[in-house]
């Protein structure tokens, strides 16, 4: 893997100069300047909220617990790190850079983040300079200038194969804590316990995690972002939902999986027919398809499964016209993903900015682009037993045609979501997280 990557890392390398060389251009700036970012202090505190680097800087280098760092990159120059280690005996302090990306940078050390303004090429007005407004170091804010941003967010949704690489890594990571999550389930664990097995799996503590998971067993499946964590395991686990990603130097992993306990028939049934619908889906990320229309499509194939389970009795058509299938499917079909869980650029328009606005009447979808090689998005398709929405759907005169019965024997499981990270390719889509499972047999 560390020498594939390594030869990958030159060629990713030379596309983010051709896209800093562009962006730069368009905005009228001589130098790209990246924050790492500093942590957050808690209000009141002399405590940081776990640091989260900059994604721009953790597009141009594996390094994402280098506070207080700089990329430095001017067109025809080769790139600059500047890289600090302050003297200091309270915390670990950064290694000594080592790896496949040293090479292509000019590397300067500081001792202190103030030390590192000094160093900043030209004059503060010709500097693009991205990271967080606050905190920052004074002499070296950030200008975030719009013109940039807009260019490089854009082709951040084209993944180099080196991002790629990393993404089945995270993929990787994330199905063997799948597995084990899986296995604790079955054991009957509480989902605190639940957690605990996917962490050690996963060799990741939770603020290493693209996003909080959601460790759902029965009823709390039905909470979208469920993030409690019962300590206590309850007296019969029937249903499991868990939505858990991974990282690999700085890229995510979103995955979501569903089971049904030993003896729950119906459920597993129906979980059966979403993950059929569900790959239906992720077959079609291909170049040319409109992620918006996809998501559309994938309201009428749940409208078909709520009407095989005998949950709805009304048409495809009129299920979907009427509502009734975002009462039991009331998120976007998935997003893009890459270096933050929810990649940037879902709405964008162009390189140079502008917004593609959602469908209306679904607000939560995330992705309204065209899809086109390079690209990964999730694949989430869901149904779930959500009592404030079936309540308003009872309100409806839609609710003659809904078997609420059906429904009650339902609640009990919360819901169901499956979630596949999907590349777009020139072919063929590949799926990261199914194949990613299959390795683990
Ligand atoms: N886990 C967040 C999401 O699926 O979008
Ligand atoms: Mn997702
Ligand atoms: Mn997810």
């Amino acid at each position: 893997m560390h020498d594939r990557l390594a030869s990958l890392y030159s060629q990713h390398l030379a596309t983010l100069r051709e896209r800093a060389d562009k962006a730069l251009a368009l905005g009228g700036f001589d130098h790209l300047v990246i924050a790492a970012g500093t942590p957050l202090r808690k209000f009141l505190d002399d405590q940081d909220y776990p640091f989260v680097a900059n994604p721009h800087f953790r597009h141009w280098l594996p390094l994402t617990d280098t506070p207080g760092s700089w990329l430095v990159y001017t067109p025809g120059q080769k790139p600059k790190l500047i890289y600090l280690q302050p003297r200091d005996y309270w915390h670990v302090v950064p290694a000594a850079p080592s790896g496949y990306w040293v090479e292509h940078f000019d590397i300067e050390i500081v001792r202190e983040a103030i030390d590192a303004v000094a160093l900043l090429p030209g004059a503060a007005t010709h500097r693009a300079i991205i990271g967080p407004e606050c905190p920052t170091v004074p002499g070296a804010e950030a200008n975030n200038p719009q013109a940039v941003l807009d260019y490089l967010h854009w082709h951040r949704s084209y993944k180099t194969p080196y991002e790629l690489e990393l993404m089945r890594e995270a993929s990787r990571i994330g199905a063997r804590a799948h597995h084990a999550a899986e296995q604790a389930f079955r054991a009957g664990e509480s989902e605190f316990g639940i957690h605990m097995a996917y962490l050690a799996a996963a060799r990741q503590i939770d603020a290493e995690l693209p996003y909080a998971s959601i460790v759902a067993l029965n009823e709390h499946g039905a909470v979208l972002h469920y993030t409690h964590f019962d300590r206590n395991a309850p007296t019969q686990s029937r249903s499991f939902l868990i939505d858990a990603g991974a990282s690999a130097a700085g890229y995510a992993s979103d995955i979501t999986r569903t089971y049904a306990a030993a003896g729950h028939g119906e459920f597993q049934a129906l979980i059966d027919s979403v993950d059929v619908a569900q790959r239906g889906f992720a077959a079609k990320v291909r170049a040319g398809q409109s992620y918006p229309e996809l998501h559309i499509h994938a309201h009428h194939v749940l409208a078909e499964v709520l009407r095989e389970h005998g949950i709805i009795r009304m048409s495809v058509e009129s299920a979907v016209s009427s509502g009734v299938t975002s009462a039991f499917f009331p998120h976007g079909l998935g997003h893009p993903i890459g270096l933050q869980v929810h990649d940037v650029a879902g709405f964008q328009a162009s390189e140079t900015g502008g917004t593609i606005a959602r469908p209306q009447g679904h607000p939560y979808l995330r992705m309204t682009r065209v899809l086109e090689p390079g690209m990964v998005v999730t694949i989430e398709p869901g149904l779930y037993f959500i009592d404030m929405l079936l309540e308003e759907l009872r309100a409806k005169p839609v609710a003659t045609d809904i078997d609420w019965a059906r429904i009650e024997r339902f609640r009990p499981y919360g819901g169901i979501r499956i979630e596949d990270d999907v590349v777009c390719t020139d072919n063929t889509p590949e799926n990261l997280t199914r194949d990613a499972f299959d390795l683990i047999g």
